[in-house]
């Protein structure tokens, strides 16, 4: 947790600072239990100052992770002042929630799609090529001998990894770095039609068209929102920039045609389920283990870590990894409850079973079945009834005027999942600064009950999430970046 707020278990509000300042949270929880204000101490609030919810202007702490963690690539906010994209600097919220909506929009048509050919007589491969464009979080990989630096995006809802590639054939956008020249790494090659690796390749993405034309194996990602790269498949060396681990034979796209929401990225790192992914193709050395810290946009960087982490200090708590027909790249989880304020929503389990959940790197706000998501809003509101509201700001309802005030006392919100494993949302993730006055809580519901519940990525910052695909299991641990 940042240095510049605090949480403390408190209630109600007028406690706060007086005990704010004898700095005791066991007085506190010695005078809520006396009070009898709570069926069990949970926190209820977390008091920080509302200046700490604006996004800085200058990256902060430098990135640590590597002294610690093997195996680790530094994660910076696409948009935050630590993005090694410079054009990407300028962030307009309003145009990262309409992306945000486009990509939720994707995830459930093909999901929907599935359901849809599962009923017919037609036989597709399950479609794990579920690709999506947006994202808000880069990596810097190196690619080809001599190797060279590439910024993606990385994305645990997609599998194939891509880059821009020269000659770009057709057309590519204007990037961060360099444009790859292939005729440039000795270890390059691409991938021929009627090798296992092509074939692979095909029957994981559905992509039908990879060898109609030419005898070199071809890849297309499209996305929902009209974004998509085009262009040979092929492999080549991948080497993790801040380690010195590489993979020879690394099976990736080398983009000639390509457009699209990815800013000014280089392409994408895709960690999803499959066995086009990353995670697939270095498990062998990795075992199908990884693990991030999301930063907050107002502060630092974070880490992507592959493989088992012997230095971790923090406790982590696992709930089991579900697989689902309708998506075979999504890391599915079962989300068995909420918890606003310290007390738990009365919200029956087939509500979250008739939705399923996913945990997505790349989803901004996380997205709650509809009757969840307005027992999460109405507790939210009662506990935050002090304050003024204020109109609501694209898909976020639920907003406040905080001009009048320095510090703000914020329900907590907890999100439990199977195996008493539970997602306690950094401040960060529950209130988010829309204007320089109006605050809104960073969640939202489906519009309908059938649509996939997804935990995005700004209820994920500053805590540990590890991936251990291997068995099935996904975990989380306190406060690993911020
Ligand atoms: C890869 O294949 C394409 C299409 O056949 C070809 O134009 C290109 O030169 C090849 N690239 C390399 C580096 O061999
Ligand atoms: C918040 O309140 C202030 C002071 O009353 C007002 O000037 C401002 O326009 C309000 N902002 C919003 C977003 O409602
Ligand atoms: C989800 O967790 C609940 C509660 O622990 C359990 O009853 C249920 O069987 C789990 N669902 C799946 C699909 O494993």
């Amino acid at each position: 947790m940042a240095t510049n707020y605090s949480s403390f278990l408190c209630f109600p509000f007028s406690f706060v600072l007086l005990l704010f300042f004898f700095g005791c949270s066991k007085k506190v929880e010695a005078i809520n239990g006396a009070k009898e204000l709570l069926g069990n101490l949970h926190q209820q609030t977390h008091v920080i100052t509302v200046s700490s919810l604006s996004p800085a202007k200058v990256c902060s702490t430098p990135f640590k992770g590597s002294e610690i963690l093997t195996s680790s690539l530094k994660v910076a906010h696409k948009y935050g002042p630590c993005s090694p994209l410079k054009k990407a600097n300028t962030e307009n919220l309003h145009q990262i929630l309409l992306d945000d909506q486009t990509r939720v929009n994707y995830i459930n048509s093909k999901i929907s799609d599935q359901s849809t050919i599962e009923t017919s007589a037609v036989q597709i491969p399950a479609n794990s090529g579920i690709s999506l464009g947006t994202g808000n979080y880069v990596v810097k990989i190196g690619i080809g001998t001599p190797k060279q630096d590439f910024t993606v995006i990385f994305d645990t809802g997609s599998d194939l990894t891509w880059i821009q590639c020269q000659p770009c054939a057709v057309q590519c956008y204007s990037q961060q770095d360099p444009i790859f020249n292939p005729f440039k790494s000795s270890t390059y090659a691409n991938i021929s039609c009627g090798t296992n690796a092509c074939k692979q390749m095909q029957s994981a993405s559905g992509n039908t068209q990879a060898c109609t034309t030419k005898s070199t194996c071809s890849y297309e990602v499209a996305y929902g929102d009209g974004s998509y790269s085009i262009g040979y498949f092929a492999r080549d060396k991948l080497t993790l920039s801040t380690s010195s681990d590489s993979f020879l034979k690394f099976r990736y796209g080398c983009g000639q045609e390509n457009q699209g929401l990815f800013g000014s990225a280089d392409g994408l790192l895709g960690l999803g389920r499959n066995k086009m992914s990353m995670v697939s193709q270095t498990a062998k050395k990795y075992g199908k283990i990884f693990s991030y810290c999301l930063p907050p946009r107002s502060s630092s960087t974070g880490y992507l870590a592959f493989g088992q982490q012997v230095g971790s200090t923090s406790k982590i708590k696992y709930t089991q990894l579900l697989t689902d027909k309708r998506g075979s790249s999504f890391y599915f989880l079962n989300l068995t409850g909420i918890s606003v304020g310290g007390k738990k929503l009365g919200i029956s389990a087939s509500v979250f079973t008739t939705s399923g959940t996913i945990i997505d790197s790349g989803t901004v706000i996380t997205r709650l079945p509809p009757s969840a998501y307005s027992k999460l809003r109405s507790r939210f509101r009662q506990g935050m009834s002090k304050y003024p509201t204020a109109p609501a700001y694209s898909i976020l309802d639920t907003c406040y005027n905080l001009s009048g005030h320095t510090t703000v006392a914020v329900p907590t919100i907890v999100l439990r999942f199977a195996r008493r494993t539970d997602l306690n949302v950094d401040v960060s993730g529950i209130l988010i600064q829309a204007s320089s006055t109006q605050y809104c809580l960073a969640f939202a519901g489906n519009s309908a009950s059938t649509y996939l519940g997804i935990i995005g990525n700004m209820q994920q910052q500053t805590k540990e999430v590890v991936y251990n695909v291997a068995v099935g299991k996904l975990g989380f641990g306190a406060g690993a970046c911020s």
